[in-house]
């Protein structure tokens, strides 16, 4: 169990709190931040002292803790934020994610953080106080994560228990906008809890478990689950097949929540939810396969999007909508070469059992219409090719709404959870075709990510739709292996724009 930790705002003079641990910024020279004075006052002139002498230079993310006695703090951490010019949103996040690197395995159990006051380049995302204390509560919680509940040694429980950030005063803005962050932070965290849980506890109905508890833990949120047998009277038969080699059955998850006027049109989210892709009888070569866990990150960051909403309650009826299988090879599985009728009624010959992500989206796709939606945004870690094309930086969009791709790129910049547009063309349509049925599953090599899109896009012509291609930013390989978060901060700043 994760112990919550307590966070707060404070608009008092930083001596009037006592803390552990105070944390200031530091720049690389310019103008000081009147904090970083106070504290500097506060302390004799410490700070400057240092800075003379080479101690502190205020590199962008440097990190010094000085030791204090007879002060109201035990110590001074001393953040770098690098030059005026230079301190871009992304800088500052930078300095940030060090500052709670420094406090996450610390030996203070309190700290007070007076980093709101520096100023941020640029237009986007930072140049407010509410902008600056979003991030700092998002990037806490972020940060401060771990998942452990499968080791055996668990590691020390942390000494940090009680986080107070400065702010100029206790305004209800600057309050939503703090507390907006932390909640962003926690349904990150969420997300990668999901997608971290091992591929034979985390299982389609384990999935719908999931969101029968948050139905059951807010209020504002209605759960409901179609098992394989309604799915198959509706004519969901892509979901079906999909799920026809695994023991785990499929399952369609919808989530709501209500916080609009009923008259409002919902905001669909639409999650791939593949609980574990072995690609099929068109099996997947082994090294690597397990991280195929995190093929359900599409609906890891729907989960985590729906909680943010059901603890923040923003005035929006958004509705989220999940399709959950298991990929896997047995007698029972879908053949390449085998055709099946989809939801929406035209028929797909699957050629390649591993382009399974698109077949469990397009029934998805035609179920939500039923919803009337104001938009319809998909998540997925569709394509090996997203991450060719765009590495681990940016989301692959693509959608068939200007307005609608450019609000979610413009929630990307604002957020640094950035995503990039690729073209659906029509050109790039007829890679699909099939001598043997209205579609096939895949497009060839050439431009995977779009021809994965302009599949989707074929059942997504009644409303504004857009497209998130995940299988770069969902999550970490390498050493830091584990699910990100993202696009949680993304989704929530767009829907947040939308609230009444
Ligand atoms: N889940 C994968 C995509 C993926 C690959 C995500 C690597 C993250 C990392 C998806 O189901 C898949 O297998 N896609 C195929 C499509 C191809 C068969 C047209 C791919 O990308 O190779
Ligand atoms: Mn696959
Ligand atoms: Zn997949």
């Amino acid at each position: 169990m994760r112990v919550a930790m307590n966070f707060s705002l404070s608009s008092k003079a930083i001596t009037a709190t006592k803390a552990d641990c105070l944390v200031i910024g530091l720049p690389e020279k310019g103008e000081w931040p009147e904090s970083t004075k106070a504290a500097d006052d506060a302390l004799g002139g410490l700070i400057k002292q240092l800075e003379k002498a080479g101690d502190l230079t205020g590199k962008n993310a440097s990190v010094n803790t000085l030791p204090l006695v007879d002060q109201p703090w035990q110590r001074v951490v001393v953040i770098g934020t690098g030059k005026d010019a230079d301190r871009t949103a992304t800088a500052y996040r930078k300095s940030l994610i060090a500052m709670t690197g420094a406090l996450k395995d610390g030996p203070s159990k309190s700290a007070l953080i007076s980093l709101t006051d520096t100023a941020v380049q640029g237009e986007a995302a930072v140049s407010s106080e509410e902008a600056r204390l979003n991030l700092i509560g998002r990037i806490l919680e972020d940060q401060l994560y771990t998942f452990t509940e499968f080791k055996s040694d668990k590691p020390a429980a942390r000494k940090l228990k009680k986080v107070v950030v400065q702010a100029s005063g206790a305004g209800k803005s600057l309050k939503d906008a703090f507390n907006l962050g932390l909640a962003t932070g926690r349904g990150m965290n969420y997300t990668k809890d999901l997608g971290n849980t091992p591929p034979n506890i985390c299982h389609p109905v384990w999935l719908a478990e999931q969101a029968k508890a948050m139905a059951k833990d807010y209020d504002s949120i209605q759960t409901e689950v179609l098992d394989e047998k309604q799915m198959e009277k509706l004519g969901m038969n892509t979901i079906l097949a999909v799920g026809k080699g695994s023991k785990q059955p499929p399952r369609l998850i919808v989530m709501e929540y209500r916080g609009g006027k009923a008259k409002d049109k919902p905001y669909v989210l639409v999650g791939k939810g593949i609980t574990f892709d072995t690609g099929g009888i068109s099996l997947k070569p082994g090294e690597g396969m397990d991280e195929m866990k995190y093929d359900m990150g599409g609906s890891a960051s729907v989960f985590g999007t729906m909680k943010v909403l059901a603890e923040t309650k923003p005035k929006i009826n958004v509705v989220a909508v999940i399709a959950a299988a298991e990929n896997m090879p047995d007698g029972g599985a879908s053949r390449p070469g085998d055709i099946v009728k989809t939801l929406s009624g035209m028929t797909v010959e699957i050629l390649n059992t591993d382009a399974e992500g698109r077949l469990v989206l397009c029934d998805a796709l035609t179920y939500v219409k039923k919803f009337d939606p104001a938009a319809v945004v998909d998540m997925a870690t569709l394509t090996g090719a997203c991450i060719i094309a765009l590495g681990n930086h940016a989301t692959g969009l693509l959608s068939n709404n200007d307005e609608l791709a450019n609000e979610l790129l413009a929630a990307g910049e604002r957020t640094g959870d950035r995503a990039w547009r690729l073209p659906l063309w029509d050109e790039y349509q007829s890679q699909l075709d099939s001598n043997f049925a209205d579609m096939a599953n895949i497009g060839g090599r050439p431009a995977g990510t779009i021809t994965a899109a302009c599949f989707l896009s074929r059942f997504a012509k009644d409303y504004r739709w857009a497209h998130l291609d995940i299988a770069g930013t969902a999550w970490n390989s390498g050493k830091a292996k584990g699910a990100t978060g993202r696009p949680v901060p993304l989704l929530v700043d767009y829907l947040m724009t939308h609230a009444g």
